[in-house]
């Protein structure tokens, strides 16, 4: 019989679990066993904590629904899904456009709509126009790719937010002309702020942050034989550019909306951003996110 203390029972655990026959979940849980003994180790923890943290992780499951998953939103204020989004981009064979967060907003079978469509129905700013190509990593335009936009509108609500009826509205999705392009007319979003109302939101508010997403567009661009590019562009004189909750914002992905004289919708302001898409080296998602009820149902 071994004499077990703080320490040595890392070592039985690891122990133990070395039968595990899936050699990844074996890396995975050793991993997860090993940091999770040094955390404690870290901070002493003491049981009244550990029972606030088990408590706290009690209330993000039930606060998870079709239409909200609690879980998702802890792993973006933790930046754990960022990490996960820079070690996706790392294992591409070419280093492409940069990922950003799916978020809880996307939704599946937006309309399709012809180049040059606003996806915004009602608004009162300016328009913009956004524009620019598709191309693989060597510049070769790649014709037919599909972008898939949504975003909030100018008073910071997603369509879900903003309509009752569950109307589609800030979106849309485009297929590239034969040069790869696309080109769409908007407004420019609203920044606004995560879910606060929650378990999620609590400790947001408790670790004084101010729970703000900097005005952005989603974009989903997806091509036959690409790896699947999620990523979004955010507006660089956002207040909070450089303090955003879920860690979103790469300055490679930092636009502005202003004059351009080749953009396809004339007398706009308008942002160019062209995007490469890595040939695809591996069958994974580029999603660090996904439907909410499709996880629910998953977990019955
Ligand atoms: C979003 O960009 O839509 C988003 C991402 C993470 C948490 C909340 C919202
Ligand atoms: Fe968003």
């Amino acid at each position: 019989m071994i004499d077990l203390d703080e320490n040595t029972v890392t070592d039985a655990t690891l122990a133990q679990m070395a039968t595990t026959q899936d050699p990844r979940l074996k890396e995975i849980m050793d991993a997860a066993v090993r940091h999770m003994h040094a955390f404690a180790r870290e901070v002493n923890l003491t049981p009244a904590e550990w029972l606030t943290g088990i408590a706290f992780l009690t209330q993000v499951g039930k606060a998870c629904t079709d239409i909200r998953q609690e879980f998702i939103l802890l792993s973006d204020v933790l930046g754990v899904s960022a990490v996960v989004n820079a070690l996706h981009d790392k294992k591409a064979e070419e280093l492409g456009t940069q990922s950003s967060l799916l978020g809880p907003f996307f939704r599946e079978s937006a309309p399709v709509l012809p180049l040059g469509a606003n996806i915004v129905s009602s608004f009162t700013a300016a328009e913009i126009a956004m524009y620019g190509q598709v191309t693989d990593m060597h510049g070769k335009p790649i014709p037919n790719a599909l972008v898939q936009v949504w975003q909030t509108n100018e008073a910071g609500w997603y369509d879900v937010q903003a309509h009752d009826d569950g109307s589609m509205d800030m979106r849309g999705n485009f297929l590239t002309d034969a040069n790869g392009n696309y080109y769409f007319r908007t407004v420019r979003p609203l920044g606004y702020s995560i879910p606060m109302d929650g378990p999620t939101g609590r400790l947001v508010k408790m670790q004084g942050r101010h729970g703000m997403r900097p005005s952005h567009i989603h974009m989903l661009i997806t091509a036959n034989g690409y790896r699947e590019l999620v990523s979004a562009l955010y507006f660089g004189n956002d207040p909070n550019i450089g303090s955003d909750t879920v860690f979103g914002v790469s300055a490679s992905l930092v636009v502005e909306a202003k004059d351009h004289a080749d953009c396809p919708i004339p007398g706009l302001k308008s942002v160019r951003y062209d995007f490469r898409m890595p040939a695809a080296s591996d069958t994974d998602t580029g999603r660090v996110g996904a439907d909410p009820a499709a996880l629910m149902k998953a977990a019955e």
